[in-house]
Formats: C-alpha cells, structure tokens, sequence
C-alpha cells in the first residue's frame, strides 16, 4: 500500500498549493490582484512579463522595479505562494531577466517560472544553466514551460535539476510551439520521457479537459486563456465578453515570428491572415511581427480593448467557456474532480 506522502500530488506538494493548478504567465494580462486571487484560490499564480502595466518601458531598471512593486503587492493581498515569471530564452540571460532575478531572491517569492526555448533547435535544449544555479542555490522551486516542448528538451531540464516541466500543446493561446503537436499528442510523449512531474498546457477550460490531461499522464494543469474571462483578470470587459460569445471556430491562425500566434476577429487580424494568404512564408513571418509590435498588438487588444488595432490572443479551449466569473468559480469548477 502506498504510504500517505506517496499518494500526494507531486506538484502541489512542490509548490505547497492545494490543487496542482498553475496559472499561466500571460505578458500584460496579469497583475497582483489576479494573481493574489488565483493563490487564493488554491492554486499558483504567476506574475507574467509587464505585470501590472499598461505602457512600455525599455529601461531595465524600472522593468524590475515595476516587478518589485507588483510581488509587494500580491505578497498584501495573499499569504499563498505565488511565481514570477523570467524570460530566459535566447542564449545569454538579458539584464532585464538578471536585475528581475535579483528582485525575486530580495523579496523572498517562492518560485518561479523560467520561459526558455526550448526543441528549437538542440542549441536550446534546457534554460540558461547560471540561472538555474542561483536559483537552486536559494530554494526557489522552478517550473520551466519551453516555447516549444520537445524530448530533449524536457531531458535537459531534468538534468538540470527543474522542479516541474509544462508540457505546451498547439491548442494553446500566447506565442504557439513550432512543433505543432497537439496536447493530446505531446502530453504522454514529454510523461514518457522524464521522471519529474508534468503539467499540461493548452486548451484546459473545464473539468474534462483537466481530466483528460491527469489520464495522458499530467500531474497537473497550466491554464492561460481560461483565466482572461474572470472578474479579477485586467482584461478589457469587452475582450472578455468577446471571449465568452466566441468558439475556437471563430480563431484565426496565421504565421509570424518565431512561428505561430492566433486570435478572435480585429481589423488588424484580418491584415495578419492577409499577409499569411499572400506572401511566402519566411516574408509573411517578418511582416506580422512587425504588424503586431512584438506584445504590444496584445497590449492594445486585449488590455486596451481596441479591437482595430491589436489582436486577441486566446487558445482554442475558449469553446468552453460561457460567462465571466470568479477566479475561484473557475478553480473550483475545473478542479471538480480532482481528489488530490
Ligand atoms: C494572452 C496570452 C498571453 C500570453 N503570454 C505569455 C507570456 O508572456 N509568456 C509565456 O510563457 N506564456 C504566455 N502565454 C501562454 C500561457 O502561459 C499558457 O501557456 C497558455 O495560455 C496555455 O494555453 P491555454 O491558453 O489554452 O490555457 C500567453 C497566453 C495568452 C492567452
């Protein structure tokens, strides 16, 4: 008979949370009072890149400083752990990343989620190993979501000591994996490949979908879009209502760097899909990112609410989603059947 501690589920045991229920890091839309909620709820929320803003800074200090603020103000509205997110892809560890970890380890947040690159190519297998090292050496639990999950990647992280890998399905909202397997599909395939626990990422919205995820092999979920449709996110209200009335039939999916992104109906998408219908694919790439301004397009879509200049990035699990509610309805409806 399996001992009491055997029975626990690992990732909430790792994260000392009640559900192992990981809100995903979305640039923009989350700040501390989402983020309090989802750790209220009993889950882990994360501070997503520019938490809590609404204008750009290209400076690194006020990035981190902004960071600062943000992690003090989740830490006033909840006793639960909660993460930040650093954005560790691309080779070298950036100053933003650097001077955000320095925060982290000041203010004493628990853990954190490291965005790296992941399957790309085997250049960018695993996070930026000095990184890793500090945050190891500080007990910060680390959760590593790669841009795009691949076997070897997950391999290298394992080795590298990583608490909790998330394994990214093409279903997902954001910035989508070039590898486009879905999450039916790369769930087992990453389960089979590594011994630390896995949460599944991309198109969980209900509780079946967070039981079909548990049944491929996931030791938990990791939920963006979802999320965007409750009272506490800092969405726009009519993004959120646009997110209710819509189905995954209603997303558009066109090319652009590093790969893929998808959205609801703006004028901007309809240039984007354009711009995928008619140029070759290399060119079509460069001329929406340039389009969508990096996470700017987000920013004025979805936190805005500007439905002519931004976009509206969501993932195709939104067909289940029916009315804006509380972070905490959302918690415990997906988590319905979840009996640790
Ligand atoms: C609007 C939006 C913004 C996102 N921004 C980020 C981001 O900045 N960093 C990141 O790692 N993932 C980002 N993601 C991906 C989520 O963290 C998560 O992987 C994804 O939402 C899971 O799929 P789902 O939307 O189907 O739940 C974003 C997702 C959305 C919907």
């Amino acid at each position: 008979m399996k001992s009491e501690e055997n029975r626990m589920n690992r990732i909430a045991s790792i994260l000392g949370i009640k559900y192992p229920f990981i809100q995903g890091a979305m640039s923009w839309l989350t700040d501390a009072k989402f983020v309090a909620a989802v750790s209220n709820a009993g889950s882990l929320g994360i501070l997503g890149p520019n938490a809590g803003a609404h204008t750009v800074t290209t400076s690194a200090d006020e990035t981190a400083e902004r960071m600062r603020d943000q992690i003090k103000q989740t830490q006033a509205l909840t006793d639960k752990p909660f993460a930040v997110t650093l954005i560790v892809a691309g080779g070298e560890t950036s100053i933003f990343t650097k001077k955000i970890l320095d925060v982290v380890i000041e203010e004493h947040v628990p853990a954190v989620l490291l965005n790296s690159l992941g399957g790309v190519s085997s250049a960018t297998y695993g996070v930026d190993p000095a990184t890793m090292k500090t945050l190891k050496a500080h007990g910060i639990k680390t959760i590593v979501r790669s841009l795009q999950p691949s076997i070897e990647d997950a391999q290298a992280v394992e080795a590298q000591g990583a608490d909790i890998y998330v394994a990214t399905g093409f279903d997902e909202g954001g910035t989508m994996p070039g590898g486009e397997i879905g999450s039916f599909a790369i769930m087992p395939m990453i389960a089979d490949a590594i011994a630390i626990p896995v949460a599944l990422a991309g198109g969980i919205a209900d509780a079946r979908t967070v039981n079909a995820a548990f049944a491929l092999g996931a030791e938990g979920v990791y939920v963006g879009s979802r999320l965007i449709p409750t009272t506490e996110n800092p969405a726009a209200e009519n993004v959120k209502q646009l997110i209710v009335d819509s189905t995954a039939e209603d997303l558009t999916l066109f090319r652009t760097l590093p790969d893929y992104y998808r959205s609801l109906p703006t004028k901007l998408v309809d240039q984007l899909a354009e711009n995928d219908r008619t140029l070759p694919a290399v060119e079509a790439k460069k001329a929406n990112a340039k389009l969508m301004g990096g996470t700017s397009g987000m920013r004025i879509g979805m936190l805005d609410g500007d439905l002519e200049h931004g976009y509206v990035s969501v993932g195709t699990g939104i067909s289940m989603v029916h009315s804006i509610q509380s972070v905490q309805a959302v918690v415990d409806e997906l988590m319905a059947d979840y009996r640790g």
